[in-house]
């Protein structure tokens, strides 16, 4: 490497205390282009290679404050010289102290008197050598500093992904709550659907139990005070005869309204509760509720019944006695119909109640308001009460069309034990 390779110029520190041999040296470094220092004692001279960080130290061994070995040695043990490449340029000459000045760390030995080339391509030599150490050492504590970073960033990682197991632990925990949560919504949810479903079916119950609940009081109470009322209405005018004729015609008017309220206890009470439902059967009871609607609205109803026995079981018969019954009422109160036909038939065990009108019709189809507190829960109450009898129930209507009501409730007969599906 020659002085132009470092990039600056390389300078060289002479240590010699001869005035001809520096000015030699000098004269030959700087023709060459160096820069050249020059120290004429080894205090100095380590002062300035200390201070002035040259790149190679021409030493002389026999200065006059201090041996050139020891400057060496002082060098070598000072970390921020110790890479001074220093080579011995010395008249003495003997091997002993050669290799004394290899041991304390020079990197050469010249002896003098010297030959210009020699001395100037040792330096060279020696200039390249310590230049190719220093990158060495550069590129190694780079490479030292790459790993280190490497290192850093592997433990980055390393804690990146603690973080992110914990965060994903952390997680995975939440959504367990969630889920946990969301369960117990789902199950409370399934209840209170559930709770819904029943509402209905145990409204009907409710109304049946209060339904005959009245209609016995009325029968029991109010008929009764009623008919004892009469009898001693009756006992009046027969024991006043003739007597006083107004009196007469009064208790006259009061029987017969007393009879006329009694007539209404029990039309009311017979709709709350057909005594012939129990008494006698569906066929009655639906007789007696068909002649009714003719009875007060002029409607037409031919009521059918095929292969259906006189006893049905009490709850299907209640049931579709209920059915029949606000069917007709629907008719009254919406279809503006002229005849309407009610018809039963029992075939294969499953029962299949027809009630249909030539009336003004309907879309079931068409959204239906909500629930109103005086109405709208007879079509609801239909199909609970075909649902509470594992039935179907179906509405065939459409406006201008009339309406016909079917619902199909299995019924297996001891006489046919086979499950029917309707
Ligand atoms: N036979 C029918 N002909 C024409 N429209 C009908 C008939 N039956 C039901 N509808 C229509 O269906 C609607 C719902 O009937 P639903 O029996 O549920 O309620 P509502 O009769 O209005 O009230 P509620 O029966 O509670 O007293 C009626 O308002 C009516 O518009
Ligand atoms: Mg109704």
């Amino acid at each position: 490497m020659t002085h132009s390779e470092f990039g600056t110029q390389a300078k060289i520190l002479i240590v010699d205390d001869i005035p001809s041999n520096i000015t030699l040296l000098c004269e030959m470094f700087e023709g060459e282009g160096f820069e050249v220092l020059v120290s004429v004692n080894a205090r100095d001279g380590l002062e300035i290679a200390h201070r002035a960080a040259p790149d190679l130290i021409l030493l002389d061994v026999l200065l006059p404050d201090m041996n050139g070995f020891d400057l060496c040695r002082k060098l070598k043990h000072d970390p921020s010289t110790a890479d001074l490449p220093v080579i011995f340029i010395t008249a003495k000459d003997e091997s002993e102290s050669r290799l004394e000045g290899f041991r304390v760390g020079g990197v050469d030995y010249i002896t003098k008197p010297f030959q210009r080339e020699e001395v100037l391509a040792r330096a060279r030599a020696h200039l390249t050598i310590s230049g190719l150490h220093r990158e060495l050492r550069r590129q190694n504590k780079m490479l030292e500093e790459q790993m280190n970073r490497c290192k850093h960033a592997e433990e980055e990682v390393r804690e990146a992904n603690r973080s992110l197991e914990d965060r994903v632990a952390e997680r995975t925990a939440q959504l367990q709550e969630l889920n946990r949560r969301l369960e117990i919504d789902i199950a409370e949810r399934k209840r209170i659907e559930e709770n819904l479903r029943e509402f209905p079916r145990r409204i009907i119950a409710a109304q049946e139990t209060e339904r005959k609940r009245v209609a016995q009081e009325l029968h029991d109470s109010v008929s009764q005070i009623l008919s004892s009322a009469r009898y001693r209405i009756n006992w009046l005018v027969e024991e006043s005869g003739t007597r006083n004729k107004a009196s007469l015609e009064v208790a006259a008017t009061v029987r017969e309204l007393l009879g006329m309220a009694l007539d209404e206890v029990r039309r009311v009470s017979n709709n709350l509760r057909p005594p012939e439902l129990d008494d006698l059967g569906l066929l009655a009871a639906a007789h007696s509720v068909c002649d009714n609607v003719t009875a007060w609205s002029g409607v037409q109803v031919d009521l059918h019944f095929t292969s259906v026995p006189d006893r049905l079981p009490p709850d299907i018969a209640l049931n579709l006695y209920r059915i029949i019954q606000e069917s007709l009422n629907n008719i009254h109160k919406h279809a503006m119909a002229t005849r309407v036909r009610v018809q039963l038939v029992l075939s294969n065990s499953i029962l299949e109640l027809s009630v249909k009108d030539n009336g003004k019709g309907f879309d079931p189809a068409a959204p239906r308001a909500p629930l109103k507190p005086d109405g709208g829960f007879g079509l609801v109450s239909l199909r609970e009460r075909a649902t509470t009898l594992n039935g179907t129930f179906e509405i065939r209507s459409a406006p201008g069309e009339g309406t016909e009501i079917v619902v199909r409730v299995p019924w297996v007969t001891p006489d046919n034990p086979q499950t029917a599906k309707p």
